[in-house]
């Protein structure tokens, strides 16, 4: 029987991460090992089976009995335990949410709806190292796979609109907290019918750029705001979360020749689902219903919302998406630069096929595979 560890189980990826094998009922047929950082001999999680306490996550001894190592413990545990446990001789499959390991060539990118193939040929080379992508790359790709497939993409311009879950935890209490302080002082002229819009806003602003405004995370108020910069500077210009997208999906399609993807990344106040709005660059002049068509036939999660008013507002948003592993596209049509330009908006919910949902669905293509 397997051993499988998981390690940083306890976060939010990788709770979000449970919560999904559990309703997927995911943990049969092999023996899990839960690990920690901070709390050895303490109880895991509650998976519906008897597990044994758990064990350190930095005893390398103990992880080198695993067959597939699984962590969503984030980037330093990675780089520490990753170079140690490989350098010891251990041969296992190591499985990561973490960028650190992406763009190594001794590991793929997982993203099984869109590089299945890639993953096989992989596993077959004996590539040992599967690591989740950045979450709006997952995203948009998941949005456009029935067009990447066609082969009629030229270049992506995607520019973002990405959720507080995508700095962390702390981000998403952080946004609501600001939003609570902006409730709170505008309290009492909402509820004065003869306030006017002027007035709440002149409050606000106050609030905004008061130095008690609570920013410790995002350093600027987020709520009643954005923030146009994500992770660190490049020498192109480019935000580090920006450069990913040319180099991970470029990486995750093994493309032979590479499509560029570029665009501006920027945080807003939603939760957890990124949102994207596309400028696509065809190789030539498709009709708009075979466009559609190719985006819906894409994969089972994908859904091409009409491009109308009322279908727009109830199902391509946050809140319409928060939760789930549907992938709506809509806004789709031809754009004034020419017949060979189609525009587009895509969400998705940044922990499950963001972040999670990949991880998950790897583990179970590495044990259908390790004992196929
Ligand atoms: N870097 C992304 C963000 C999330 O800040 O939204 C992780 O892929």
């Amino acid at each position: 029987m397997l051993k499988i560890g998981f390690v940083g189980w306890r976060g939010m990826v990788g709770s979000v991460l449970m919560d999904r094998m559990i309703r997927e009922d995911d943990f049969k047929g092999y023996e899990p090992i839960f690990y920690t950082t901070s709390n050895i001999g303490g109880e895991g999680p509650d998976i519906g089976i008897d597990i044994p306490p758990l064990s350190d996550a930095y005893d390398i001894g103990l992880l080198s009995t695993m067959d597939i190592i699984v962590t969503c413990q984030g980037g330093d545990y990675t780089k520490k335990v990753y170079p140690e446990i490989r350098g010891k001789g251990w041969n296992g499959y190591w499985i990561d949410s973490a960028s650190a390991l992406r763009m190594s060539d001794e590991s793929i990118i997982v993203l099984d709806p869109v590089n299945r193939d890639v993953i096989d040929s992989g596993f077959k080379l004996g590539i040992k190292t599967y690591v989740g992508g950045n979450c709006t790359v997952s995203l948009m790709l998941m949005a456009l796979s029935g067009l990447f497939a066609s082969g009629h993409i030229q270049w992506i311009s995607s520019m973002t609109y990405q959720a507080a879950s995508g700095a962390g935890a702390k981000h998403m209490k952080e946004l609501i907290a600001q939003m609570k302080v902006l409730g709170d002082a505008s309290g009492a002229l909402l509820q004065d019918p003869s306030s006017t819009a002027i007035a709440i806003d002149e409050l606000i602003t106050r609030e905004l750029r008061d130095k008690v405004f609570p920013v410790e995370n995002f350093l600027v108020p987020l709520a009643g705001s954005l923030i146009p910069w994500i992770d660190s500077p490049m020498e192109s210009g480019q935000t580090r979360e920006e450069w990913k997208g040319s180099s991970e999906t470029n990486k995750i399609l093994n493309t032979a020749r590479p499509i560029p993807v570029d665009g501006l990344c920027v945080r807003v106040g939603a939760m957890r689902c990124h949102s994207q709005g596309l400028t696509i660059k065809l190789d030539a002049n498709i009709p708009l219903d075979e466009v559609v068509d190719m985006i819906d036939r894409g994969n089972q999660w994908v859904k091409v919302v009409q491009n109308t008013k009322e279908s727009t507002i109830n199902e391509l948003t946050p809140a319409a998406v928060n939760g789930t592993l549907e992938v709506p596209v809509g806004r789709v049509h031809k754009m004034l630069m020419g017949p060979d330009f189609v525009t587009a908006f895509t969400v998705g919910d940044q922990l499950l096929w963001g972040a999670a949902e990949p991880i998950r669905r790897i583990l179970n293509i590495i044990i259908e595979l390790c004992e196929g």
